[in-house]
């Protein structure tokens, strides 16, 4: 979609960068995803202002973390992309509680907080994405979820319209899921975190580092995990055992590490990948009994 100058000029004035005609497959860890215009919001305090003026004009929007758990659609896409820029480093340590920016990489957020020895996110080394994206989706591995370590969520509220603060008690945490509404902007987090030397903290990373690089397919394009494990099951399991491992449609293909990944092999087009992930249900419906749910976001049109 591409926006018209009238309102790309009142949005340059609230701060805001404006992309023309970005490939979104540039952009995600998939390396799937159409054309339309990027805004990079380079002021936090405009965003109320931003968000109005894009409501007013009738211009839908998507707002994009880190890319890598997003399926995007092919070709023009009908909405505009929404963007946070990373200020580095956008995290510190403040008194008994730690602090960082949406915008920020999770996985740098993790090593940084065990320099200032403090540990307890081990687990999410390796999850890539931003911290915003983590915060929304509830990111987990390893026996770690981000949730349980939150504080407030510094974020700008669709149904307000404006930047507030939530507390933990008012906001829901469960599998890969949170209370967030989908137009709420993540902005800054503050976490609890337990005191912990570094080095112990860093023998943590390495042990999920080298389970992740043993078990899934981390050279190759991909959004992690594609499905949700279902109560008491394994998604991965499950594909690997009906022998799915490799198969493809055009250039996605389950990947032949880990069943539950699926990776782009070339170019693969989002069609391509959403008629994998119906195949593989369909074959775990048929097989097992069971529906499984996507854990991947699609951003169809
Ligand atoms: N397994 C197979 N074949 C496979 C893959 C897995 O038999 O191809 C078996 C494993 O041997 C194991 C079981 O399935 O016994 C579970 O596998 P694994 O430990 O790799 O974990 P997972 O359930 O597949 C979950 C998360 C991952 C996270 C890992 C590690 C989901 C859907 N998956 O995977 O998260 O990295 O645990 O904690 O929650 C993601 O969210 O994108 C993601 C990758």
């Amino acid at each position: 979609m591409r926006i018209k100058d009238t309102v790309a000029t009142r949005l340059k004035e609230l701060g805001v960068e404006v992309r023309r005609d970005v490939l979104l497959a540039e952009q995600t860890s998939l390396g799937i995803g159409g054309i339309t215009d990027e805004l990079l919001l380079r002021r936090y305090d405009s965003i109320a202002e931003v968000m109005h003026l894009l409501a007013n004009e009738r211009i839908p929007h998507r707002f994009l973390g880190g890319g890598t758990n997003v399926l995007i659609a092919d070709g023009d896409l009908p909405w505009v992309v929404l963007h946070l820029p990373t200020s580095a480093p956008g995290m510190g340590v403040e008194g008994a509680t730690a602090w960082a920016d949406a915008a920020a990489d999770l996985g740098g957020m993790v090593t940084f907080f065990a320099k200032h020895d403090l540990g307890g996110l081990e687990g999410l080394i390796g999850v890539p994405g931003s911290v915003g994206g983590a915060l929304r989706m509830n990111a987990g591995a390893y026996g770690t979820q981000i949730g349980p370590h939150v504080r407030e969520v510094e974020l700008y509220r669709a149904e307000t319209g404006k930047i507030e603060t939530l507390r933990s008690p008012d906001i829901r945490f469960d599998y890969r899921h949170t209370s967030f509404a989908p137009d709420d902007v993540m902005l800054r987090v503050r976490l609890e975190l337990p005191a912990k030397p570094y080095r112990e903290v860093l023998a943590g990373i390495r042990v999920c580092n080298e389970k992740r690089r043993a078990s899934q397919p981390l050279n190759q394009k991909s959004a992690g995990c594609i499905f949700k494990n279902p109560p008491g099951g394994s998604a991965g399991r499950m594909i690997d055992e009906l022998g799915l491992k490799g198969h493809r449609v055009g250039d996605a293909m389950v990947s032949d590490r880990h069943a539950n990944f699926f990776v782009n092999t070339g170019r693969a087009t989002c069609s391509d990948m959403l008629r994998l992930i119906g195949e593989v249900r369909e074959r775990v419906r048929v097989a097992f009994g069971v529906e499984l749910e996507n854990e991947v976001i699609l951003w169809q049109n």
